[in-house]
């Protein structure tokens, strides 16, 4: 498989060691669709076996990192489906390899949830993380209901989880969820910058050193993608579920009167 050019809105550039992935959908902000998530696990997947890369940068560009997975497919989401997010999932959370992330605009949904698996989140005074798992009547997904908590504490994980609230920057570089800020212009610069920095240093300690950092956590992360992936079926087998993502999709207050 080719690690550059753009396959399926994902776009693959590999230079100085550093495998540079950009989510291309900018007409949907980034929204992610099966295609986009089984392109993005095969380079990751690749990268953690190609001796040419060494580190992993993933961007969305200037305007928006990603505006989640695509909520019009929700609706229709079978098993079938589920396996593409499944395996990228699996590829971010065990790559060996350093991910750098580099955040402006938006990141939603999975779009914050994937950065839970990157080593660096550089992001731009204007980036806005959110995960409105339950206002879609979902759940959360990526181990964010494991790893969120655990990073920012539980109170602030549960205003995330539970309530659907948005975190700034500054408050997400307070609360442990990016690495730094700055101006749009800057973050990608910065983070290439971050990336090369690793890209320099030995590979295997790199590699054997994010092994140890992970290996604690490794086995509760995969526990809780299990949980999630059942209680997503929970949630999607009950009967407001129509109720709650109809009402999302069309900006109104949920009725469950009914
Ligand atoms: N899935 C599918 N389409 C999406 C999308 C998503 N997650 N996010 C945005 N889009 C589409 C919009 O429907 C719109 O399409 P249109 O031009 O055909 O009408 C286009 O992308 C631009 O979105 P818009 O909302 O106009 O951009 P914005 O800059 O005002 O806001 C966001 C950007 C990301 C804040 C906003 O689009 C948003 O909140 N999206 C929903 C995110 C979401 O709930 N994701 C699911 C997480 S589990």
């Amino acid at each position: 498989m080719d690690l550059s050019g753009e396959i399926d809105q994902v776009t693959a550039a590999l230079d100085g060691g550093v495998l540079t992935i950009t989510m291309n959908r900018p007409s949907k902000k980034n929204a992610l669709v099966p295609l986009m998530y089984t392109r993005m696990a095969e380079l990751i997947e690749r990268a953690g076996e190609s001796a040419s890369v060494r580190v992993i940068l993933v961007t969305g560009g200037d305007a928006c990192f990603s505006s989640g997975n695509d909520v019009t497919t929700f609706a229709g989401m079978d098993e079938d489906y589920g396996a593409a997010p499944k395996r990228f999932l699996k590829a971010i959370a065990h790559c060996e390899l350093p991910i750098v992330a580099a955040v402006n605009g938006p990141a939603v949904g999975i779009g914050t949830t994937m950065l839970l698996h990157c080593d660096f989140v550089v992001v731009g005074e204007e980036a806005l993380f959110r995960t409105p798992f339950v206002d879609l009547g979902v759940c959360p997904e990526a181990a964010s209901s494991y790893l969120l908590p655990l990073r920012m504490g539980y109170f602030p994980g549960a205003r995330m989880l539970l309530l659907g609230e948005s975190l700034s920057a500054d408050e997400a570089l307070a609360q442990g969820l990016a690495t730094a800020v700055y101006p749009v212009a800057r973050v990608l610069p910065e983070a290439r910058a971050l990336a090369a920095r690793l890209a320099g240093r030995s590979p295997t300690s790199l590699r054997v050193t994010k092994k140890l950092m992970r290996a604690p956590m490794l086995a509760g992360i995969d526990a809780a993608m299990e949980r999630e992936n059942s209680a997503f079926r929970t949630c999607y087998d009950a009967p407001e579920f129509g109720e709650t993502l109809g009402a999302y999709l069309e900006r109104r207050p949920a009725n469950y009167s009914g």
